[in-house]
């Protein structure tokens, strides 16, 4: 099998704009070629699970995105937000975690999708990369990413997370969006990689799924553990949310609904 850098080593520098509208139809309208539901833990729910990963994949290349030109003010919101040291270690730690799980599975159609993954956490960390260094964001070390002791464990988290994440970032994205907070260009440049966490979770769940319909003994024990575990975790980020964010939120939706 070839390495998780080779998986997509000749990506185009400018896609045509036929490429792009398609991957962009693709990912918003894929279905299977087979009619009806699927049952998870079937042979052709697991291949239609693996087909729909690897047929809705965007062609983008991070180095030749063009970031724009800001005004002073939109600079300053962009680099004062105390995110994007995180958020670049979060996506190293997901691509590492992600390529051990896939590693370490013996379904091929399952393997092949979840290192497609992998190397898509490691584009967008190439992307954060990118805008960091174009808005002169200064940035901490990053510390070593090391393989995880559980490597269920750890996608399972890595997985859940990424769900949670989703669910607030994207909520806090649009309403910046409608607030006026950051330029559409700006905007327009994340929408694939929002397109990309989506199909993420996607996979994810149907993973889960498919996990859940075939797994035995141990594996049983350690998906309970999470399920108790991101229980917690989720009232807890509903409490933060309630607490910390919902005041600011409430001021952006003030800024968006005022006259
Ligand atoms: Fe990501
Ligand atoms: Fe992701």
């Amino acid at each position: 099998m070839s390495r998780l850098e080779d998986l997509y080593s000749h990506l185009p520098d400018a896609p045509s704009d036929k490429t792009l509208a398609k991957a962009d139809f693709e990912a918003r309208h894929w279905s299977s070629a087979i009619p009806g539901p699927l049952k998870p833990g079937t042979e052709e729910h697991k291949r239609a699970v693996a087909d729909m990963f690897r047929e809705t994949f965007n062609p983008y290349k991070p180095s030749v995105i063009e970031w724009p030109r800001l005004d002073p003010d939109t600079l300053h919101r962009i680099t004062s937000l105390p995110i994007w040291d995180i958020a670049v270690q979060t996506e190293g730690k997901a691509r590492l975690r992600m390529a051990a799980y896939a590693d370490m599975i013996d379904d091929p159609d399952m393997k092949d999708a979840l290192r497609r993954n992998a190397w898509e956490e490691n584009r967008h960390k190439e992307v954060l990369s990118k805008l960091v260094e174009a808005y002169n964001i200064p940035m901490a070390p990053e510390p070593p990413y090391i393989e995880p002791k559980d490597t269920e464990w750890a996608y399972l988290v890595t997985g859940f997370s990424e769900c949670v994440d989703s669910f607030f970032a994207f909520g806090l994205f649009a309403l910046a969006e409608r607030a006026g907070l950051f330029p559409m260009e700006l905007i327009e440049t994340f929408e694939p990689v929002m397109q990309e966490e989506c199909r993420h979770i996607l996979l994810f769940a149907n993973w889960l799924a498919w996990h859940r319909a075939t797994m035995r003994g141990g594996n049983v024990r350690s998906l309970k553990r999470v399920f108790s575990v991101y229980g917690l975790f989720w009232l807890m980020n509903v409490w933060i949310w309630r607490d910390r964010s919902m005041p600011k939120v409430m001021n952006i939706r003030r800024i968006t609904t005022s006259p």
